[in-house]
Parts: C-alpha cells; structure tokens; sequence
C-alpha cells in the first residue's frame, strides 16, 4: 500500500492537469449511506419508486418527504478528510483542476471546492416547474408543506436533481467530458461506476492515455480502465497522498 500510495502522490506531482470524478464512497464516513453494496440506499428504497421523474409525477409529495428527509441527513453530515484532501488538491493545481461529482449532497462546496461539476444536481436546490428558475433551497419542510411552491411563481417545484431515466445538463456533461479529455491524471474516487454516463469518464481519460487512479474499498466497474487501484477508504488514503504531493 505504501508504495502504491507514493506512486501515486509522484504522479499527481508530476501533472499538469487533474481531473477528479467522485461517487457516494467518499461521502460514507461523513454518514450519508451509499447507494449500492450491503447497506446501500437501493436496498431498502426501489429507486423507480422515488428516483424518477414517473414516481414523482405520481406521487409528488411521497418523492419530497424522501428527498426532504435526505435533506435532513444531509444537512448534519460533514465534509470529511477525503473532501478536504480534494480541496487541497484544487489549491495546488488552481485552474488545471476539475472536480467532477455524482454526488448531491454539497460537501464538495463545503469542503471549499469551487470548480465542481456536479453532474446529478444538488439536493439543496430546487426546481420550478412552471418558471424552470433553480434556486439554492436547504430548508427541511414540514410534511404539510410538501411539495414546497416555488418562491418566485408560486408554481410546482422539484428537487434539482437528475432522476433515473433523465438527461443530464448539457453543457454541465460536456464540461465533464472535456475534462476527462484534455487531463492528464484522472482521480476516480468512490464509485461503483455502473451508472452512465459518469461511468464513461474514466474510459475518455484512459483512452487518450492520461494516467488513470482509482479508490475504492473493492474493485468496481472503472477498475478496468484504471492504471493504479488503490483498495483502501478514500478518507484514509487520499490525505496521506495529499500530504506526499505537498512535501
Ligand atoms: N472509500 C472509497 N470508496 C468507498 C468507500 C470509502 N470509504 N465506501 C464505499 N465505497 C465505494 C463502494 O465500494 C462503491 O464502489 O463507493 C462506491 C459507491 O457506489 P454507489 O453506491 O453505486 O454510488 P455511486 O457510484 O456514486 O452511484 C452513482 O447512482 O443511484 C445513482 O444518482 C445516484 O449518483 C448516484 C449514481
């Protein structure tokens, strides 16, 4: 592990461009549950239940209190040492740094990250159906004021986040895979990598030879595409490595 860990922090040192792609494993220590694996989300929820646009149109108030209660989750979780080691990594490489998340839940942005891309949403905005305006929202709502209205029109809100079955943002997938494209290291951390088209980005970076690095506490479905793999916790490995990049 060692070595592996030294190897690593040479080749970040030696860099010009990183990219950084992270799923729900970095966000396990800081309590917000995965959503695959033993205790993963999908094993109590079905997510065609409460993850797409058809369950929410169905049923919108059922969808709300679950991202609601998500929020509420969310809201007391912390950033910990694997999203403050990825901040580190944004001060040191400046402009040649992209963070690229699946995740929703904003602990990128309150570790200090500014140049993410977050590919699924976030939980704490929210969407108006009629005026399309998307706006920072962390409230955690009483049931009866499920589904909240938008604060602009008063019209039907969703939460901004991509359901099973939608379309990412354009412009926002495009910046992903741009970056995957033009880096010249790409950091995969913590995902299963069975969810497209996140789950494409390793394969751009290894097919235009950038080295490819991933963390995961078992191999997942980018392994493949990866030159390191590195089998340990994210918040375990990643400050260690930040620590040898910096020295
Ligand atoms: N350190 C590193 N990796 C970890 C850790 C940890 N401490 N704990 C768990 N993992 C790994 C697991 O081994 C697994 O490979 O994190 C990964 C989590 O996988 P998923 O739960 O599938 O999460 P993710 O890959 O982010 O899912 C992608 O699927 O349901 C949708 O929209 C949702 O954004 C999500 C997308």
């Amino acid at each position: 592990m060692e070595e592996k860990i030294k190897s690593v922090a040479e080749r970040i040192k030696k860099s010009n461009k990183l990219t950084v792609l992270t799923g729900a494993g970095i966000s396990k220590a800081s309590g917000i549950p995965t959503f695959r694996g033993k205790d993963g989300l999908w094993n109590k929820y079905s997510p065609s239940e409460l993850a797409t646009y058809q369950a929410f149109s169905k049923n919108p108030k059922l969808v709300w209190s679950w991202y609601n209660y998500r929020r509420k989750i969310i809201k007391s979780a912390k950033p910990n040492a694997a999203h403050y080691a990825i901040y580190e990594l944004e001060k040191i490489f400046k402009d040649n740094f992209t963070l690229i998340t699946q995740n929703i839940d904003s602990l990128h942005r309150r570790a200090g990250n500014k140049n993410i891309l977050e590919l699924h949403g976030n939980i704490f905005q929210t969407k108006c159906l009629i005026c399309d305006k998307v706006y920072f929202d962390d409230k955690i709502y009483e049931e009866e004021e499920l589904p909240p209205r938008c604060r602009f029109c008063g019209g039907k809100t969703r939460p901004n986040v991509v359901w099973f079955g939608e379309n990412l943002d354009r412009n926002i997938l495009d910046a992903a895979m741009a970056a995957s494209a033009q880096c010249d290291l790409f950091l995969c951390v913590g995902t299963s990598g069975v969810v497209q088209p996140a789950a494409s980005l390793p394969k751009i970076a290894a097919d235009i030879r950038a080295y490819v690095v991933e963390i995961n506490v078992e191999y997942s479905g980018v392994s493949i595409y990866a030159d390191e793999v590195i089998i340990a916790k994210a918040e375990e490995v990643l400050p260690r490595i930040v620590d040898l990049v910096k020295d």
